[in-house]
């Protein structure tokens, strides 16, 4: 059964890739896709979940909240997340609009309470991902919820293909394309576009329905004043590889220059420049001592934590932390691999979960305690290792079991 919903998604998506992926706007019944299971309960519960954890640090991170199409400041966010009481969107909604007729708020942040979704976004988002290649940015889960009748920011685009499921309520979104755009200047961050209207498309999506729009659609929300409640997968296509190659490189190619002097040696030159300071000169020398196998492991190592998250900006965060005991029994997350790669001089081991990276020695055993645990066995740890061994890998393992990646019991 499985096998055969796994088929059909992965026919999906290849006609998805081939037809309307950064082509065209499409709308259609979620169906058989997991994700279907993230329903307006699903949503209210990580909203509650996140906003208890924004109320316990005082802070609201990814949270902004409109009142009339005007920014409200964080303290005002803060008084008016949902709580408990609540019960749900629609409780929320009545008394939320009760202070503000006209109120959007949006929460970037749910990812990171997504622990009892996150197999239904990777099978999600790996569905795409194998017909379109991983991003080097990420995908990004959003909400917008509200009565408000045109999204606060005007006509937009915002550098993602958009996934929008609505959880409550009918979502009106109105799109143009770039060239349109291009063509119509007036039109972008507008709110007033009456006379561009002949030229958008109206989509409109209903609960147990998905949407979706390239990257470079030009859009906006719109509502008559009925409340909303919206989830979103965007998948930012804004990050080119030169940017994930620079980005990567450059910590190490600074440290390989060490503290960067503020002036120049030598005399200054005219006219023509015959050659370089000496600074530059020995800049030049340290960079091209930069050997390629340094090059290459610090470019796996980026890799390898990109790909821990699976293109997601952040994956969940872990509730339960446990302690290491060379007798414990390990489970793994099956729905988050580990990843590991060996350094170019097979010395070191790189492993990544979730975001997080580990340098340990290489050692057959962790490599074959991952492996089991990707494959979901049970693991006894003391099988995997000898004393001098497990001596070894203790910090790592005990890294693997802060950040999730291995659940222990005792035996
Ligand atoms: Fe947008």
């Amino acid at each position: 059964m499985r096998e055969n919903v796994k088929k059909h998604n992965q026919t999906f998506w290849k006609t998805f890739a081939s037809k309307h992926w950064e082509k065209a706007p499409f709308k259609m019944a979620l169906g058989s896709l997991g994700i279907s299971k993230m329903d307006d309960d699903a949503i209210f519960k990580m909203l509650l979940e996140y906003s208890n954890l924004c109320r316990q640090k005082q802070e609201v991170q990814g949270l902004k909240l409109f009142v009339d199409g005007v920014r409200q400041y964080d303290e005002e966010v803060l008084q008016i997340l949902p709580v408990k009481k609540d019960k749900n969107l629609i409780g929320y909604h009545q008394r939320v609009s009760a202070i503000y007729p006209d109120y959007c708020l949006v929460c970037d942040e749910l990812l990171q309470v997504s622990s009892a979704h996150w197999p239904q976004l990777v099978d999600f988002t790996q569905g795409l991902y194998n017909q379109i290649g991983l991003p080097y940015r990420f995908t990004e889960m959003g909400l917008y919820l509200g009565n408000y009748r045109k999204t606060p920011f005007g006509v937009h685009v915002d550098g993602c293909g958009v996934f929008s499921f609505p959880v409550v309520g009918r979502k009106k979104f109105r799109l143009w394309t770039s060239e349109f755009a291009d063509k119509n200047p007036k039109l972008k961050e507008t709110f007033k576009y009456t006379k561009f209207k002949s030229a958008s498309e109206l989509m409109v999506v209903e609960p147990g329905e998905m949407s979706y729009w390239p990257s470079k659609a030009w859009h906006i929300a719109e509502s008559s004043g009925e409340f909303s409640a919206t989830w979103s997968l965007g998948v930012w296509v804004d990050r080119k590889q030169k940017d994930f190659v620079l980005e990567s490189l450059t910590p190490l190619i600074l440290q390989q220059l060490g503290d960067a002097p503020t002036l120049a040696n030598g005399i200054a030159q005219l006219e023509e420049v015959k050659s370089l300071p000496d600074g530059l000169r020995n800049a030049l020398v340290e960079y091209k001592n930069i050997s390629q196998a340094v090059l290459s492991d610090h470019l796996l190592r980026s890799w390898l934590l990109h790909c821990s998250k699976q293109g997601f900006k952040t994956a969940p965060l872990l509730k339960e932390v446990l302690g290491l005991k060379k007798n414990s029994v390990a489970c793994g997350v099956l729905a988050r691999p580990i990843f590991w790669a060996k350094s170019s001089d097979s010395k070191t081991l790189f492993v990544a979960f979730n975001g997080v990276l580990i340098d340990t020695a290489f050692d057959f055993g962790l490599v074959s305690l991952m492996k089991d645990l990707n494959a979901g066995l049970g693991c006894e740890i003391a099988k995997y290792f000898d004393i001098k061994s497990f001596s070894r890998q203790k910090d790592a393992l005990a890294e693997l079991a802060r950040v999730g990646a291995v659940q222990l019991s005792k035996k």
